[in-house]
C-alpha cells in the first residue's frame, strides 16, 4: 500500500499567506498541518509516500519536509503543473502508484482517529474506493455521501443544496488501481477541475465495491483563518505537553499545559496554557493567552495574546490593546499603539507591516 498527500492547489481562502507559502506548512501547534498526515500514514504502516506539490509552494513543501527520514518513511515529490483538481493529482502520481493500492490523503486535513482500521476493512472486503465521512452542521458547504445501512455509497454530491444526508466527505479516501480507470472517464466539472467525487461516482455507476465509514471524534479542514484557529485550538487542547526547555526568569508564570522550545527566553510574563512557543523566541512583559502557538525565531515585547498563531520569526512590539483570534504570517511586523483601541482582530500576510497608530 502507498499514499498520495495532496499538497499542490491554490490555497486562496488562505491569502494572503498562501501567496508565499503553502498552506500545508502553515504550523498547528508548531508543527506543520502536512506532517500531521504523514505521521498519520506512517503510524498506519504506510512509508512510500509521494507528496503533489505545486511549482510556486513546493520547493518550500520539500525542503522543510525533506526524504522522510525523519518520519521512518520514503517521500518522493511530484509535480503538478496547475491545480486542475484533486483527481488530476491521481492521474499525475500514476507513475509513482503503479498497480498499488492507495491512501490519498489532502494535506491540510487533519483527523482525530487513527487509519489502521480503516486499512484493515479495506483490505479485508476488497473494496475499490472507501471513502470516510463526518457529520457536519452544514453539509451544503461539502461533498456529501448518500450511504445504505451497510455501509455502501450510492451517491455523492458536491455542496448540494438539499443535502441527501450531513455526513461529509472527510479529506482521506482508499483505493485500488481501478480508480485510475474511472479518471481516465471524466470530464472536468464546471469549475475546469478533474472532480474525485465524480471518478468516485463512476465507481459507485459501475457497480464496483465502494463503502463508507464515519470517522471517530474530530476532523478539521484548515484551508480558511477560522478553522485553522480552531485547528490550533483543538491540537493544543488534546496533544501539548507541558515541557521548558527555555530559560524563563523568576518574574515570570507558567500556568497550566506550556511547552517552551530550546531558546527561548521568557522575561516577565505570563503564559497561560495550553500554549506552543517555538525555539529561539524573545518573550517580554507578555500576557500569552490559552489556544495561542507562537512559532520559532518570534519576538514578543509588551504584547496581550490570546487564540492565535504566529508564523515563524514574527515580531510584535507594543501592542497595548489584546491581539485575539489572529494568524500573523512569517517575519510579519506590528508595532506601536500610543492609543487603546478595545481590541484587533487581524490576518496578515508573510513579511507585511502593520503600525497601529
Ligand atoms: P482544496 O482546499 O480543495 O483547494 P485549494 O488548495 O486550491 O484551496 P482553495 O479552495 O483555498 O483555493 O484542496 C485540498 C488539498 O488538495 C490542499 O492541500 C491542496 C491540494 N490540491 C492539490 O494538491 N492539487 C489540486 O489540484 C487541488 C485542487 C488541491
Amino acid at each position: 500500500m502507498k499514499a498520495i498527500i495532496l499538497a499542490g492547489g491554490k490555497g486562496t481562502r488562505l491569502r494572503p499567506l498562501t501567496h508565499t507559502g503553502a498552506k500545508q506548512l502553515v504550523p498547528v501547534a508548531n508543527k506543520p498541518i502536512l506532517w500531521y498526515g504523514i505521521e498519520d500514514l506512517v503510524e498506519a504502516g504506510i512509508t512510500d509516500i509521494g507528496i503533489i506539490i505545486s511549482p510556486e509552494t513546493g520547493k518550500e513543501v520539500q525542503a522543510k519536509t525533506g526524504n522522510g527520514d525523519r518520519f521512518g518513511a520514503h517521500i518522493s515529490y511530484i509535480l503538478q503543473e496547475d491545480p486542475a483538481g484533486l483527481a488530476h493529482a491521481v492521474k499525475i502520481a500514476q507513475p509513482f502508484l503503479q498497480d498499488s493500492a492507495f491512501v490519498m490523503y489532502l494535506g491540510d486535513n487533519l483527523v482525530q482517529s487513527g487509519l489502521t482500521s480503516f486499512l484493515n476493512d479495506f483490505k479485508a472486503r476488497q473494496l475499490d474506493a472507501l471513502t470516510l465521512l463526518c457529520p457536519v452542521p452544514n453539509p451544503t458547504a461539502f461533498g456529501v455521501a448518500c450511504v445504505d445501512d451497510q455501509g455502501r455509497v450510492l451517491k455523492l454530491v458536491e455542496k448540494p443544496k438539499v443535502p441527501p444526508s450531513n455526513l461529509a466527505l472527510v479529506g482521506i479516501y482508499l483505493f485500488d488501481r481501478v480508480i485510475h480507470e474511472a479518471i481516465a472517464n471524466i470530464q472536468p466539472s464546471a469549475r475546469g477541475e478533474l472532480e474525485i467525487t465524480d471518478a468516485i461516482q463512476y465507481l459507485v455507476d459501475q457497480k464496483s465495491k465502494v463503502e463508507a465509514r464515519q470517522i471517530q471524534g474530530w476532523w478539521l479542514d484548515t484551508g480558511k483563518k477560522d478553522d485553522l484557529l480552531e485547528a490550533n485550538r483543538v491540537i493544543l487542547d488534546t496533544c501539548l505537553t507541558a515541557d521548558n526547555r527555555g530559560d524563563v526568569d523568576e518574574a515570570s508564570q507558567l500556568i497550566g499545559r506550556v511547552n517552551i522550545g530550546a531558546g527561548s527566553q521568557i522575561k516577565n510574563c505570563t503564559i497561560r496554557g495550553p500554549v506552543a512557543i517555538g525555539e529561539n523566541c524573545y518573550l517580554e512583559n507578555c500576557f500569552i493567552g490559552p489556544y495561542s502557538s507562537v512559532a520559532s525565531q518570534s519576538t514578543l515585547i509588551n504584547v496581550d495574546l490570546e487564540h492565535s498563531v504566529l508564523l515563524e520569526g514574527a515580531k510584535i512590539v507594543d501592542i497595548h490593546q489584546r491581539i485575539v483570534d489572529s494568524l500573523v504570517g512569517q517575519r510579519a511586523r506590528i508595532t506601536e499603539a500610543p492609543q487603546r483601541p478595545k481590541a484587533v482582530r487581524l490576518m496578515i500576510g508573510d513579511d507585511s507591516q502593520v503600525e497601529l497608530v
